[in-house]
């Protein structure tokens, strides 16, 4: 009794929260199924490891400030033909952050930009990195409000320090006079620091500097945001809308890439919704996370680089369902790891 006292202490010196809550119940389970000693402290540690590394990814999706969660895995490439999973590669993988491939998505209103943006952030999270979202006109407004009191050099590190920053929604309304100004602050201390950024708009590069106010200035944004990154374009009908049936813009399934981009109708259904550009309904009101309104999220996906979560890969390789570990105690726990002792 006084043993089971003091471990239950010593578990939560060393803070090993999820080996205090399992360990009595793995213990009963070790004892009918003859599990060695080994395989026992194995699975116990690799819980905690899960565990913590479970508890980080959620912890910063909170921090990155997501609209909504989308992943890569939601993103149906047979709606949105004019791009392919494959492109994405090196914004998917650890070279996003490592060679600071930034990326400008463009594109009409329900072309999946936003997703995109996140899943790529969201990928850079699961790869051990810190992201964060912001829309175009808050960011813009914030840092011209912190220009004129002079605190703009306190308001930067915030958009400069994350691995990953989104900027969203650029030319969706009408920015601020200073725009290119203080977004060009934001660029250029990123593009020193060789840190991506991933931009969503719905006007082509050469529109920038009418909408920024500053052509000059919206030519640097552009090219140290290209110079090691790349725009792609997303065509056709918006998502958002797929469910109308028999309506016009029906996805041409096999679109060619490359295809034409759509007729002048784009502009009219734009506005359809009877929403400003770029805001979407409950966009203003904070919603819980959510994937896109489809599935939860399933965390811990594999990741390309060797972290703490490549330890629950493993061992996740091992259980038949993708649970986060946290609510599948001993989900690694598999036939082929139990020996008798
Ligand atoms: N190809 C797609 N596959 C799955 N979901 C999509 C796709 N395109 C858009 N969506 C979903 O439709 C909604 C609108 O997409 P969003 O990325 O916000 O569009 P945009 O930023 O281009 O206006 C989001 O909920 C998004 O998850
Ligand atoms: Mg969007």
């Amino acid at each position: 009794m006084t043993v089971a006292i003091d471990l239950e202490r010593m578990l939560r010196r060393l803070h090993l929260p999820t080996v205090r809550r399992l360990y009595s119940e793995l213990e009963c389970r070790a004892e009918k199924e003859g599990m060695s000693y080994r395989d026992y402290l194995e699975i116990l540690i690799a819980e905690e490891v899960a565990h913590r590394a479970q508890t980080r990814i959620e912890r910063s999706v909170r921090r990155a400030r997501f609209p909504f969660l989308a992943t890569i895995e939601d993103f149906d490439f047979t709606f949105q033909t004019s791009i392919r999973q494959q492109l994405l590669g090196s914004y998917l993988g650890p070279e996003l952050v490592s060679e600071a491939r930034s990326v400008v998505f463009l594109g009409p209103s329900g072309t999946g930009k936003t997703h995109l943006a996140i899943s790529i952030a969201y990928r850079a999270i699961q790869n051990g990195c810190e992201a964060l979202f912001v829309d175009a006109d808050h960011l813009l407004q914030k840092l011209s409000r912190a220009g004129e009191v002079g605190s703009l050099r306190d308001v930067l590190p915030q958009y400069v320090e994350p691995d990953v920053l989104v900027i969203d929604e650029v030319g969706y309304l009408s920015h601020r006079p200073d725009a290119a100004n203080v977004l060009f602050q934001v660029v250029n201390e990123r593009y020193l620091k060789r840190r991506p950024m991933v931009f969503t708009t719905n006007k082509p590069p050469a529109s920038w500097g009418r909408v920024l106010h500053d052509s000059d200035l919206a030519e640097a944004i552009l090219d140290r945001v290209l110079e090691r990154g790349r725009l792609i374009e997303l065509r056709g009908p918006s998502y958002r809308r797929r469910h109308i049936p028999g309506r016009a813009d029906e996805p041409q399934r096999g679109e060619a890439e490359g295809a034409p981009p759509p007729p002048a109708k784009e502009e009219g259904r734009k506005r359809r919704d009877g929403q400003p550009f770029g805001r979407r309904a409950g966009f203003a009101q904070p919603e819980p996370v959510r994937i896109s309104g489809k599935r939860r999220s399933e965390f811990l996906e594999p990741t390309a680089l060797r972290r703490e979560t490549d330890v629950t890969r493993e061992y996740q390789s091992d259980s038949s369902s993708k649970r986060p570990v946290s609510s599948a105690p001993f989900a690694s726990l598999s036939k082929k790891r139990q020996r008798p002792r």
